[in-house]
């Protein structure tokens, strides 16, 4: 059977059969080296063929395959003593999983389960925002606003959503300063038309990833939503999946403003894309909470693998001693500014947004109006092709341009990679405009 009908996963382009890779590059069955500008699905922070991190893998099998969750493995308690170091203060009780959708899906049942140990169980709605990406499973899909929905809409949960904060293109028409953050204060109103006692938690992205391109929000915004949660007695979910692990120039995106979520979320970064693996971190108060009422919160079959956490921890140690994440924020700074300096001009690109190594570049039809490109023209995709051409990928991404979704191109390489390759990605992604533009 030919490669294609094998596949069960629909891809914007041609499949690409890729052999190896090193660092931050791809190489290709048809012999082409390809830049990994997305870090695949933003996920190889460390970069790829790490011989360090395949030996902890094989040492591991070679001694402990796998244990049931509910026991426990040096593996595991190592990786724990080093995530209580990583994350936020207090929220320091972990439950693995095998990725991002598993966690948010944990993550939401959590906060369903807390309110009903505490003599709430009509607390059990999630609020989520109206652009947003939390996940494929049934409940993580709810939770999110993408267009990801559109084809289980009719079993989807009808769980409230309230617009994110994009100053870019403000629903409200204001932009800082002066802004009232009306994107915050929504949540609260959310909130009280619904009945504070409906709702069990708020979960959002810090900055916005692929129903967005990189967006990060205000800095008073994630602290508002803070005390909007707390008034509300609303737990507040920070999906990190994305951004966490240093993708945004500091360890989690919540640390760019103290704010401490109820419960953060992590995936991707966390094995740097090198074992399949996701998490919840969780306030340690109400873990306890739920541990004295003997409530039943179910493991997986694969939480904490001993491989996976052998892995994770042996990533983050790589992470801590080559001081990746600063090394994600300054060079990161690098890449944000020739971005701006080599594309603000072009005649497509809206907008140019991000943090540490996570960079979003808007396209638009209309430069001036931000008006978006027909989706028909699938115009990321297409710009994508012309960057493959030249031997850049890049993560590809909506705008936020409304129901349609919008364009965007997501640059968020590993954090190894150099002032070279910045300039490579920068330069292709221009060419690839370039290319494309006098079609459109
Ligand atoms: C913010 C966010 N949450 C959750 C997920 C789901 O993670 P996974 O694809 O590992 O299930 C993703 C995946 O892209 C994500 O970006």
């Amino acid at each position: 059977m030919p490669h294609e009908e094998a596949m069960f996963i629909r891809g914007p382009h041609e499949p690409i059969a890729i052999e190896r890779a090193e660092g931050a590059w791809l190489y290709a069955k048809d012999g082409r080296k390809i830049l990994d500008g997305g870090a695949g699905a933003v996920v190889v922070n460390i970069g790829q063929g790490r011989e360090e991190i395949a030996e902890i893998a094989r040492r591991t099998i070679a001694k402990l395959d796998y244990i049931v969750p509910v026991w426990t493995s040096p593996e595991r308690e190592a990786l724990v003593a080093r995530l209580k170091k990583w994350s936020p203060e207090g929220v320091d009780r972990f439950f693995f999983t095998s990725g991002g959708s598993e966690s948010v899906e944990a993550a939401l049942k959590f906060a369903i389960l807390l309110h009903k140990v505490r003599g709430k169980p009509s607390k059990n709605k999630i609020i989520g925002r109206q652009f947003s990406y939390h996940g494929n499973t049934i409940a993580a899909l709810s939770a999110g606003g993408s267009g990801r929905r559109a084809d289980y809409e009719h079993v989807l949960l009808d769980w409230p959503k309230i617009p994110p904060s994009f100053c870019y293109r403000c629903p409200w028409g204001k932009t800082y300063p002066g802004c009232d953050l009306e994107c915050a204060t929504v949540l609260e109103k959310t909130i009280l038309e619904n009945g504070a006692d409906t709702i069990a938690a708020f979960i959002a992205e810090p900055m916005m990833g692929s129903s967005g391109a990189a967006v990060p929000p205000v800095k008073e915004y994630w602290p508002k939503l803070r005390e909007i949660c707390d008034r509300q007695d609303i737990l507040l979910i920070a999906d990190e999946v994305m951004t966490g692990f240093g993708r945004t120039g500091k360890r989690f995106a919540v640390d760019h403003w103290n704010v401490t979520p109820d419960i953060l979320v992590g995936g991707k970064g966390l094995t740097g894309g090198y074992m399949p693996m996701g998490m919840i971190a969780v306030r340690s108060d109400l873990v306890q909470e739920i541990e004295r009422s003997k409530a039943d919160f179910m493991f997986y079959t694969y939480s904490s693998h001993p491989v996976a956490c052998a892995v994770a921890d042996g990533v983050l140690a790589i992470m801590e001693r080559e001081h990746l994440v600063e090394r994600s924020a300054t060079i990161g700074a690098r890449l944000g500014a020739h971005l701006r300096e080599e594309l603000s001009g072009h005649p497509m690109v809206g907008d140019i947004r991000g943090s540490g190594l996570f960079w979003g570049v808007e396209l638009v039809h209309d430069k001036t109006t931000r008006v978006p490109f027909a989706p028909e023209k699938k115009v990321t995709n297409r710009v994508l092709g012309a960057a493959l051409r030249r031997g850049l990928f890049f993560y590809p991404s909506s705008g936020m341009a409304g129901k349609a979704g919008g364009d965007a191109m997501m640059l968020t390489p590993p954090f190894v990679i150099g002032d070279g390759e910045i300039e490579f990605m920068v330069r292709t992604a221009r060419d690839a405009l370039d290319e494309i533009g006098p079609s459109l």
